[in-house]
């Protein structure tokens, strides 16, 4: 049995892991949580795999060391798709990772079209492949890389309006694409991007539909600690805390984004 102030490491680049820890919060109200967003590096999305694997391993090997968490949850799809078997072969921690949610979008899709919006390192990956292979078959997956959502959701969670253009291209880097007319439902393969969810569905129009992976790896992580003891803050009691890696100027913008979501510091790595 873990120590019951052991806490559950949630990992990003930025905000969008904070789409998992919402779902996470919900299902485990008591559990401790170290929220992490290595800026220093944002965007993954542009990096090469290798830079990606080394990046996300070292970091979390010197965090497990550091704080002992009872699981870690890598809540990027980016670094999931890319590192999640060697972060499992280094560390000894439970490691939930996430990908992008293409097989309930291929259960929900009625015209058999499924577009899938993510950063351009998670859509060339031969994981996304083998998904599609496992769980699409039948189904035609078109994949757009839309960099610019994660920067848009940056922006949005420090109070900023990001250019509605933005959102167009996103939607048009899909509906180009031949029987992209037909997309019915969108794979959110990014965890920033539920954070934009009200401006991609104006962007994509009413009959679409979005999925991401956020409430079925809260259920994960609620599985795997099942049983276990809690003694985290109780709502409106003292909060968990946040480590934000690079440049500190941002970090009180910032931490009124984190606030909603339970964490009250932010400390440097
Ligand atoms: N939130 C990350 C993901 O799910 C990626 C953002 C980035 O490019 O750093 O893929």
């Amino acid at each position: 049995m873990p120590d019951p102030s052991a806490p559950i490491l949630i990992f990003d680049s930025g905000v969008g892991g904070l789409t998992v820890l919402a779902e996470v919060r919900k299902m485990l109200p008591r559990a401790r949580v170290i929220y992490v967003a290595d800026r220093a590096a944002l965007p993954y999305g542009d990096k090469s795999e290798a830079e990606i694997a080394a990046r996300v391993c070292g970091l979390l090997g010197r965090l497990a060391e550091r704080y002992h968490p009872r699981l870690i949850c890598i809540a990027c799809n980016t670094a999931s798709t890319i590192a999640l078997g060697m972060v499992r072969d280094v560390l000894e921690v439970p490691v939930v990772g996430t990908v992008p949610a293409i097989k309930p979008a291929a259960e929900m899709t009625q015209s058999g079209v499924i577009g899938l919006l993510g950063t351009a390192a998670t859509i060339r990956q031969a994981y996304v492949d083998r998904l599609e292979a496992e769980f699409a078959a039948g189904k035609l997956l078109l994949r757009h890389a839309a960099p610019e959502l994660v920067g848009a959701a940056e922006m949005k969670l420090r109070g900023g309006s990001p250019d509605p253009a933005i959102f167009a291209r996103a939607a048009q880097g899909l509906r180009s694409q031949p029987r992209g007319d037909e997309i019915d439902t969108v794979v959110l393969a990014c965890t920033h991007f539920p954070l934009l969810l009200p401006e991609l569905s104006a962007a994509f129009g009413p009959k679409v539909r979005f999925i991401d992976g956020a409430q079925g790896i809260a259920r994960r992580v609620a599985y795997l600690t099942q049983g276990q003891p809690w003694n985290g803050p109780a709502a409106g009691q003292d909060q968990d805390f946040a480590i934000v890696t690079g440049d500190a100027t941002d970090n009180p913008a910032l931490l009124r984004a984190f606030q909603p979501f339970g964490i009250g510091r932010i400390l440097p790595l």
